[in-house]
């Protein structure tokens, strides 16, 4: 049985020692749960781990054996895993302009990061009995940024990523979920955090989406995707289907059993 945030669970946040992994540390640290922040070596990182009663993993999230070395290490401290919140990212070149590499280093880290967090979680979550994946996606992933394909192209993927792995994970009790904020105040906008006080625009604070994570940990839906903005909070997000294929006879086509998740 998954356990909730609370005393004798462990939590791994990657991008843990930026703001909203922060922001989350000190709120799972409220409820006692033992938190380690997975994030790029630092020695400003570590002691904002220290600082926060957290324990530090070094990890860069591109690197597929060290997702998995760091899963291990903790398993094998702190005895379990529950949840996992797949939160590193960094966003891409913000003026709209198409630079491959640009993209790739976004991709890789955003997506791909988000890929191999899942595949080092998974054996160690069925080992507590079930738990919970969070990726932080973002608005972008559901509304691109014209000033920014990369981001755009990372987030989106990373919320396809969720809503397909979403029903097949939730039989094995792991939910998986995409939390999406629109922009807040942290350290990754401040190449454009200017353009925000020009135009009196609303950000998030890093505690309000905190706030989202945690209840997605807590009561999240498998596969869903949940839009954090300022004066709004953290709602579902609906996604609108597709129109079904017909039958020669017009009727509704059904998908064939195999390609539908398991029961
Ligand atoms: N702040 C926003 O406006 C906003 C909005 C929507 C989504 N997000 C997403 O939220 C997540 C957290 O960002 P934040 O707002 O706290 O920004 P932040 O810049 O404060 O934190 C990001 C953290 O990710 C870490 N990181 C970067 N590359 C890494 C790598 N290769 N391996 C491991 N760690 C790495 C950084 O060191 C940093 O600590 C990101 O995925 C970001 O895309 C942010």
């Amino acid at each position: 049985m998954a356990a909730a945030p609370g005393a004798g669970s462990v939590a791994l946040v990657t991008g843990g020692a930026g703001g909203f992994g922060r922001a989350l540390a000190g709120r799972l640290r409220e409820r006692d749960v033992t938190v380690v922040l997975a994030d790029l070596d630092s020695a400003q990182a570590r002691t904002t781990a220290a600082g926060l009663g957290a324990h530090f993993e070094p990890l860069d999230v591109t690197d597929r054996a060290a997702n998995r070395a760091v899963v291990e290490r903790v398993e094998a401290v702190h005895g379990r895993l529950d949840a996992v919140y797949l939160n590193a990212g960094i966003a891409g070149r913000p003026d709209g302009l198409l630079d491959v590499d640009d993209l790739l280093r976004v991709v890789d880290i955003d997506l791909l990061g988000v890929v191999y967090g899942t595949e080092a979680a998974l054996p160690a979550l069925r080992r507590a009995g079930g738990g919970a994946l969070v990726v932080t996606a973002s608005l972008a992933g559901l509304s691109p940024m014209p000033s920014d394909p990369g981001y755009s192209v990372a987030k989106g993927g990373a919320v396809a990523f969720v809503r397909s792995m979403g029903p097949r994970l939730a039989r094995e009790g792991i939910t998986i979920t995409a939390i999406c904020p629109g922009f807040a105040d942290t350290a990754i906008i401040d190449p454009i955090r200017e353009h925000f006080d020009e135009a009196g625009f609303p950000v998030l604070t890093a505690a309000e989406v905190a706030g989202a994570m945690l209840a997605a940990w807590e009561q999240g839906g498998p596969g869903a995707a949940y839009v954090v903005q300022p004066g709004i909070g953290a709602v579902p997000y609906r996604f609108q289907g597709v129109p079904s294929a017909r039958t020669a006879t017009g009727e509704t086509a059904r998908l064939p059993g195999a390609l539908l998740p398991p029961p």
